[in-house]
């Protein structure tokens, strides 16, 4: 009997998320195998370079997180590969298991395009508005959904002026962040103007835009979201942080945020969460999957933190567990992330072209 299809997984990337990558692409590679799906694996290294990663589905079989492809290249420099498209099988949808810059901001998904191959999740404009902050909060804001006042501040407009201006309008504490990252990499909490000018410029470092935003105090929800045209939103889950606010420590090092998938809430709160989520999904332009995270207030108002366009796969990541929650094992979420891949392409494709019918 033929199997599934053939599924190419891209992992690594030149990110700070490359390592989360690696943990979420196994389950990807794991799943995949166990359903019969031809599975091709890729690697993606720090510099850029592609991968022939075939040889550490071994780890897999051994129930651990794929090699990096930086040191897979290390130790066999012939798996080196010209290019993607060369290494995909005929008919592969690929799966870009890769998180934050690079690999889920649109410079995947385009050169993916310009290879005219089916991949799962959202497409080069929507992964490039998702991924800078500040752009995916004016799209919101503009389609009437809830956001935290904020200021996008360019290097060159940053001074005492601008330290002044951000307290007048927002308050005290504000969140600093660099409007292009992932994972709480430069985000600071800062409760007064020296501590604000100190986190500002640290958050440089990472990008040249940095986003100032007021605090809101509350819980924070995360739902997950499946579809193209049509979609299926999850229960909301739940980050409970062990730390002032869930940041990188509590996240990927401590392990000790507490995730409850899904949380207690009152039917109409979980309603307003899932229709906030669903309609943040469209104005921003998402298909395929998403995590959409938000904030709940203490007075039931619902605010959009952000979207995510490839939300981790890891064991203890939330995607994936709110789907369970919902009876979706997670080999039946690839199995839909590829049949939305596949409809999204012969959409695109029939789309006309040229001006003669
Ligand atoms: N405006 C805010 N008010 C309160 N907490 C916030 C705010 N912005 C961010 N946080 C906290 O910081 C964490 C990381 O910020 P987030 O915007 O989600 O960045 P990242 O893309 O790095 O995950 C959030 O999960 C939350 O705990
Ligand atoms: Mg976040």
């Amino acid at each position: 009997m033929p199997g599934p299809g053939a599924l190419a997984v891209v992992y690594g990337g030149p990110s700070a998320e490359h390592d989360i990558s690696c943990i979420s692409a196994r389950r990807i590679v794991q799943t995949a195998l166990d359903g019969g799906w031809d599975v091709t694996v890729i690697g993606l290294t720090h510099d850029r370079q592609w991968v022939d990663a075939q040889a550490s589905l071994v780890d897999v079989e051994a129930g651990d997180a794929l090699d990096s492809p930086d040191e897979l290249l290390e130790k066999f420099p012939s798996a080196a590969l010209g290019g993607l498209g060369a290494a995909l099988p005929e008919g592969a949808v690929v799966f870009p298991a890769l998180h934050g810059p690079f690999g889920e901001d649109g410079i995947i998904q385009g050169h993916l395009e310009t290879l005219g191959i089916p991949y799962v999740g959202a497409g080069v404009l929507s992964s490039a508005i998702c991924m800078d902050k500040g752009i995916a909060k004016s799209v919101l804001r503009d389609n009437g959904l809830p956001v935290a006042d904020w200021r996008t501040v360019a290097r060159a407009a940053w001074g005492p002026d601008a330290v002044a201006d951000a307290v007048d309008a927002l308050g005290l504490p504000l969140f600093v962040k660099p409007a292009n990252l992932g994972s709480s990499i430069g985000v600071t909490k800062a409760s007064d103007a020296a501590a604000l000018g100190d986190a500002v410029v640290s958050a440089f470092a990472f990008d040249d835009n940095v986003i100032v935003e007021e605090f809101v105090p509350g819980r924070e929800l995360e739902l997950a979201v499946m579809g193209n045209e049509e979609v299926r939103v999850s229960r909301a889950g739940e980050i409970i942080a062990s730390r002032e606010f869930y940041d990188y420590e509590d996240k990927y090092l401590l392990g000790t945020a507490e995730t409850v998938a899904p949380t207690d809430l009152t039917p109409a709160q979980l309603d307003q969460a899932q229709r906030v989520a669903a309609a943040a999904y469209r104005a921003l332009r998402v298909e395929g999957l998403a995590r959409v995270d938000l904030f709940l207030r203490g007075d039931d108002a619902i605010v959009v933190n952000e979207v995510n366009t490839m939300p981790g796969f890891t064991p203890i990541s939330m995607f994936p567990k709110l789907w369970e929650a919902e009876g979706l094992a997670f080999a039946e979420v690839v199995e839909r992330l590829v049949a939305l891949a596949r409809a999204r392409h012969e959409r695109r494709r029939a789309l006309r072209t040229s001006r003669i019918l």
